[in-house]
């Protein structure tokens, strides 16, 4: 369906649980964020109800997150049955890794279509110090059982937040090695991502060229996000930037969100919405939880504003709530 400002929204993005089995220092505090209860997150048949009718909405690709999305149970048989909804084409899943290679083939068999990994560096005592818990290998035998399927689509997506040139070239490298594409985060303003300058992409496109020679801008995909990409000669994957503050990307903005416990939100920023979870517990009907979606998607915000002073209708949840 099309919003006000005519963009296309077919992607819609459901954080399973704000709970997470890491504590990176740009998403949580070290003792974690107060969870939600079981009653307060979305049971998986709401899950699906509202998959299906955002489905008769147009909604076409469901992105699978958290927090990390693999501590919830039942991930696989979530995906499998959000495969099963007609309409919906793709479904795909952004997790930190660490459960990643015992809970492969049942994804697999679910029918996945593209798995993002977080990594953010590759020296296990750096890991410690983002992650504030031990984890690099986890994370590593996750990598090594996607790359063992050739057809599946797999990403690495970076926070530059250990600033060395070394990491950056490190990380990339990845891209060298091994089919797989590496795309560098801005870090945004959101939640404790506050408390850290971004590294913009220019800087890190320029290290990467010393390092590995040019790198010369493709017009594909690669997925349903807002990431451009980069190829460098020799390199088996792509370089990607999803450069949410130096080049800012609304204006193709083509999803809305869905918090844990329900809450469908238009914009990253902005805290506006609608609360889902309360109309489904009330007894709505489908016509009126689909009208609610309509009006999520018919209202979003035309674009964020990180760079402006807070206002009152800013985000306060953090990125382990929305979903990333
Ligand atoms: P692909 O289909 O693989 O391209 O997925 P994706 O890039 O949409 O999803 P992923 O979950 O891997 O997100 C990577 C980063 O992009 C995260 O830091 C997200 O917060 C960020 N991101 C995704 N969508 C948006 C958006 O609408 N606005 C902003 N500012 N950032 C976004
Ligand atoms: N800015 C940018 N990306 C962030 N992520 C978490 N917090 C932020 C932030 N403030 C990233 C994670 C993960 C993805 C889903 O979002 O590192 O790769
Ligand atoms: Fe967990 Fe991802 Fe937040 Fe790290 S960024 S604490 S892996 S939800």
């Amino acid at each position: 369906m099309i919003d006000k400002y005519g963009r296309e929204i077919d992607y819609l993005r459901i954080s399973l649980t704000d709970r997470c089995n890491l504590r990176c220092i740009y998403c949580m505090p070290e003792e974690g964020v107060k969870s939600l209860s079981h009653a307060e997150i979305l049971t998986y048949d709401e899950i699906l109800r509202i998959c299906r009718c955002a489905a008769d909405l147009g909604i076409r690709k469901i992105k699978l997150t958290g927090g990390e999305p693999l501590v919830r149970k039942g991930c696989a048989s979530l995906v499998k049955q959000i495969k099963a909804i007609p309409g919906i084409e793709k479904v795909t899943l952004t997790t930190n890794g660490i459960l990643l290679a015992e809970q492969l083939d049942a994804l697999l068999d679910a029918g996945i279509d593209a798995i993002n990994i977080s990594l953010d560096t590759l020296d296990s005592e750096l890991f410690k110090k983002v992650a504030r818990r031990d984890g690099l290998e986890k994370v590593f035998e996750g990598i090594e059982a996607a790359l063992a399927h050739p057809g599946l689509s797999l990403k690495i997506n970076s926070v530059p937040v250990i600033k060395e040139k070394e990491n950056f070239i490190g990380i990339a490298g990845l891209a060298q090695k091994y089919p797989i594409h590496v795309r560098f985060i801005e870090m945004m303003p959101i939640g404790f991502g506050k408390q850290f300058p971004f590294q913009d992409e220019e800087s890190i496109k320029a290290v990467l060229e010393e390092a590995y020679g040019p790198m010369h801008a493709v017009n594909e995909r690669y997925g349903n996000g807002p990431c451009h990409y980069y190829e460098i000669a020799g390199f088996k994957g792509k370089i990607g930037f999803i450069s949410a503050m130096t080049h800012k990307f609304c204006s193709q903005c083509n999803r809305v969100r869905l918090t844990s416990e329900g809450f469908m939100k238009g914009c990253l920023q902005y805290q506006k919405g609608t609360d889902l979870r309360g109309l489904m517990r009330g007894g709505c009907t489908d016509s009126e939880l689909k009208k609610a979606i309509y009006q999520v998607i018919w209202n979003k915000p035309v674009s964020h504003n990180f760079y402006e002073a807070k206002t009152e209708q800013d985000e306060i949840r953090g990125m382990s709530q929305i979903g990333g």
